[in-house]
């Protein structure tokens, strides 16, 4: 089954016709919140709120053990990771979208494996391509079908947050190699990987980078709430036209 998480401005789904709110206990805790089982286009999905449904639940606070722990279980194959991020690379300015194709993990302290002691053996899972092909792929003809403009690939920096970057900082994220910057792909990427999903980050640019630009010293949540809302429907019809 199609897992949607949503991110930041995405706690809920235009179009998705709510079926059952289940609240899925996990061996690592509470999910960000009850799984949605519903109906998007006439397919069944699941959707969970990555922040929570009131958007309370910090970056480095969410619980991506139980929240991918909870997906897997309740039937997930695929996962599409919905995710606001920063734009470095000068062609993602805010309102694009983007299919990331690599990360880079900035982020500490936060629980990074299912394999985690005990009587398990070590396991140490393969991260080449931190994105699954296949449902990047069909994220791409999605949107190729529906006219919506996607940018097929960039590197995702994942740093801690909650706070946002220096310039410096960005500009040292830049000579690292990334193009966007987020505070959500690590550890879910890799959890998803263990768990065996087929999983995407699928991101929107909702600032400028710290510096890069006409950034300002913060996101202002409003201008990220207005870019989110304006291309909601195209971020929709992607989703809608997923087979
Ligand atoms: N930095 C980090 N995370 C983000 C940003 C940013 O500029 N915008 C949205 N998520």
């Amino acid at each position: 089954m199609l897992a949607i998480i949503g991110g930041a401005g995405a706690a809920s789904l235009t179009g998705l016709s709510v079926q059952q709110r289940l609240i899925v206990r996990t061996p690592y805790g509470e999910p960000s919140g009850p799984l949605i089982i519903g109906e998007l286009a006439g397919r069944s999905v699941l959707f969970l709120a990555r922040h929570g449904y009131g958007h309370t639940i910090l970056p480095h606070r969410i619980n991506y053990r139980a929240n991918i722990w909870a997906l897997a279980e309740q039937g997930a194959t695929r996962v599409v990771a919905l995710a606001s991020v920063g734009g470095i690379k000068p062609s993602l300015r805010p309102g694009v979208l983007v299919l990331p194709d690599q990360l880079i993990d900035y982020t500490w302290g936060r629980q990074q494996t299912f394999f985690d002691g005990g009587d398990q053996a070590i396991t140490h899972v393969d991260f080449t391509e931190p994105y699954d092909g296949a449902i990047r792929s069909e994220l791409l003809r999605a949107a190729a079908q529906t006219r919506v403009p996607l940018v097929d690939g960039g590197v995702y920096a994942c740093v801690q947050g909650p706070r946002l970057e220096t310039a410096a900082e960005i500009r040292k994220i830049r000579r690292d190699g990334a193009d966007m910057v987020g505070m959500t792909a690590m550890p879910e990427a890799v959890l998803a990987r263990e768990m065996n999903l087929a999983y995407t980050t699928l991101a929107i640019s909702v600032n400028w980078a710290a510096g890069v630009a006409k950034s300002r010293m913060e996101v202002s949540q409003l201008d990220a709430a207005v870019v989110l809302e304006r291309r909601m429907p195209d971020l929709l019809a992607i989703l809608l036209a997923i087979e």
